[in-house]
């Protein structure tokens, strides 16, 4: 591959992450409101914030690239986020609503780090050494997150749906 198309490559990529963020910025709220336990509801405030300084992050790599930050839509998150909706709609007022909204919260994380991992790589590649470092910061917060999304499943989150 040129060093052309991977770099249109990391564009688009980027655009597909930035509009990800974006939605998972407006999903966040909602899944905080929703869960019962309140570890999993600071968890989802928590990742809110952080979240917004991942869109921040990613706004500075387009400036690296001398691109306007814009989306791209991206099916794979719009189906995760409508799959966590789907639990919150399913699952209203049953015990087994946090372990549904924790493991869509994850699917959510292992996407984007997914996502990031490649990013990072490709960044170092093209010798975008800025952009390849914002990037490995946020994905040592996404899987940060997500080791604590586990931590909250093994500790009651999971337990409390069975025990209903
Ligand atoms: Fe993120």
């Amino acid at each position: 591959m040129t060093e052309k198309n991977l770099k249109e490559l990391f564009h688009d990529t980027l655009k597909d992450i930035y509009f990800a963020e974006k939605k998972i910025l407006s999903a966040l709220p909602k899944m905080a409101k929703a869960a019962q336990s309140s570890e999993l509801r600071a968890a989802f405030e928590k990742h809110e914030r952080e979240t917004e300084e991942h869109v921040t992050r990613l706004e500075q790599v387009f400036a690296d690239l001398d691109e306007t930050p814009r989306g791209k839509t991206c099916d794979a998150i719009l189906g995760i986020i409508a799959e966590g909706q789907e639990v919150m709609k399913e699952f209203k007022g049953k015990p087994a609503l946090d372990a549904g909204l924790l493991a869509a919260a994850q699917a959510v994380e292992h996407y984007e780090i997914a996502r990031y991992g490649t990013l990072k790589t490709w960044a170092a590649e093209l010798g975008l050494t800025q952009s390849a470092t914002l990037l490995e910061t946020t994905l040592g917060e996404e899987k940060k997150t997500d080791e604590a999304l586990t931590e909250l499943a093994q500790s009651g989150v999971n337990q409390h749906a069975e025990a209903a």
